[in-house]
């Protein structure tokens, strides 16, 4: 090449850089402008921690994400969720970030005492009573729910969905073919299961390989053996678990452990809800983020392949797990979690969201007709219903006592001592509660 020609391809580069930079500064520009206009146009990471990995659980998530990632392109998203339901695993790495100062961006917690009592009580997380009144949430979202995440008028996240813990789940052919209706009450619950065992089917399918599954159905066996009033004076500490009541919803509980799949140690909560799924028992107890494996994983439609009830003696009470995200102190870049916060807070956000989790929108003023049929009753439902919280999703106890439950819970699994039961988790609700 000789020199002439070298220095026109030196002028032409020159001249592309210098037109490269001017358009550079012009979307600059424009970005600018986008900032001013918008208010939420950000840089930087955001590492979103949880538990929704795999089947049932992720859907929703990475649909949120993207949603959050249409609107703020410059921000680099960090999945960083830990396999495990219920957040066995996710939550003690997430205590040993916290502990280590080193928390991440933003994290699944429930609403109650996991926040309360947890991490907002150790001072690890901002308010957000500001964000709230920008965005108007005191009016969006249940003043119930609101209460669930809050402490002495401080704020502390931000509901993304509420799910139904007490949720029965029947397989419709099963159910047809046997000429059975589904149990409202513990004696019919009885009954159809006896029928069900002597036709040869499995008529409850339980997975508790991971401790919170068995916790999980003895909720709503306490929720329906003791009503609401009783069952919320466990929590206030009124009511001991050495209790004639007490014992009364352990029965229960033993009958209905009679039933259940003898592989249940072996299984999570899918492999139980899949049993009902393709017909290897007839009914599950699980909350309705089986709603969302049924339908967004399964592809089965709600009252054609799935149908539910509320758990024996349970309906009219609506027991709430709300999954909320709040900022941590210390984050290097909170207005990103904000920003983060304000697309999972908004209607699209929620109507983006939950249709794919199996739960129902957190506010008020979502659009009803992005839900499917289980979802459009759950919003009603939700709204008629007197609400409990959760006991294993940690929102009606302190985490100490729910851990000690769990433990008391997987004995009695295997052991069914009612006495051996009441006295152990009364030392707990001494030590816990009272
Ligand atoms: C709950 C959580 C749900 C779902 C479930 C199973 O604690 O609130 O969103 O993830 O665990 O992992």
């Amino acid at each position: 090449m000789n020199l002439k020609r070298l220095s026109i391809l030196t002028a032409l580069f020159m001249a592309l850089l210098l037109i490269a930079a001017a358009c550079g500064s012009e979307e600059a520009a424009q970005d600018e402008e986008g900032t001013e206009a918008t208010g939420d146009v950000s840089e930087g990471e955001l590492e979103i921690f949880s538990w929704w990995t795999g089947a049932g659980e992720e859907a929703g998530l990475l649909a949120l994400i993207e949603l959050f990632e249409e609107k703020h392109p410059d921000v680099k998203v960090i999945n960083a969720a830990v396999a495990g339901g219920a957040g066995t695993n996710a939550q003690a790495v997430l205590a040993s970030r916290m502990q280590g100062d080193d928390p991440p961006g933003t994290f699944q917690i429930h609403g109650g005492a996991a926040l309360n009592t947890g991490w907002a009580a150790a001072g690890k997380m901002e308010p957000l009573n500001d964000l709230y009144e920008e965005e108007g949430w005191t009016e969006k979202f249940p003043e119930d729910l609101i209460n669930l995440v809050q402490t002495d008028g401080q704020i502390y996240s931000v509901p993304v969905n509420i799910h139904r813990s007490n949720v029965l789940w029947y397989n419709v052919a099963i159910f047809e073919e046997h000429g059975l209706t589904a149990p409202t009450t513990f004696d019919e619950f009885f009954d159809v299961a006896d029928q069900l065992q002597a036709a040869g089917v499995t008529p409850l399918a339980l997975g508790d390989r991971g401790e919170w599954t068995a916790t999980h159905l003895l909720e709503s066996v306490l929720l329906g053996t003791l009503g609401a009033d009783k069952y919320n004076q466990l929590w206030t500490g009124d009511l001991d678990f050495d209790s004639a009541e007490v014992r009364e919803a352990m029965e229960n509980f033993k009958q209905m452990l009679a039933y259940i799949n003898e592989d249940h140690a072996a299984r999570n909560w899918q492999d139980a809800a899949q049993m009902v799924a393709n017909g290897e028992a007839a009914m599950n107890v699980m909350g309705d983020w089986a709603a969302g494996y049924f339908t967004a994983d399964l592809n089965l439609e709600p009252n054609k392949d799935f149908g539910w009830v509320a758990p024996p003696e349970t309906s009219g009470l609506f027991m709430v797990i709300t999954d909320t995200f709040g900022l941590p102190t210390g984050v290097e870049d909170p207005e990103v979690v904000k920003d983060f916060l304000r697309v999972l807070g908004s209607v699209e956000g929620q109507d983006t969201f939950n249709p794919l989790k199996g739960s129902i929108p957190a506010r008020v003023d979502a659009d009803v007709s992005k839900y499917n049929e289980y979802g459009q009753k759950t919003i009603q439902e939700f709204n008629e219903s007197v609400l409990t919280p959760t006991l294993a999703h940690n929102s009606a106890a302190p985490a100490g006592f729910v851990q000690q439950i769990n433990q008391a819970v997987n004995v009695f699994v295997s052991s069914g001592n009612v006495d051996q039961f009441v006295q152990s988790v009364q030392l707990a609700q001494d030590e816990h509660i009272k």
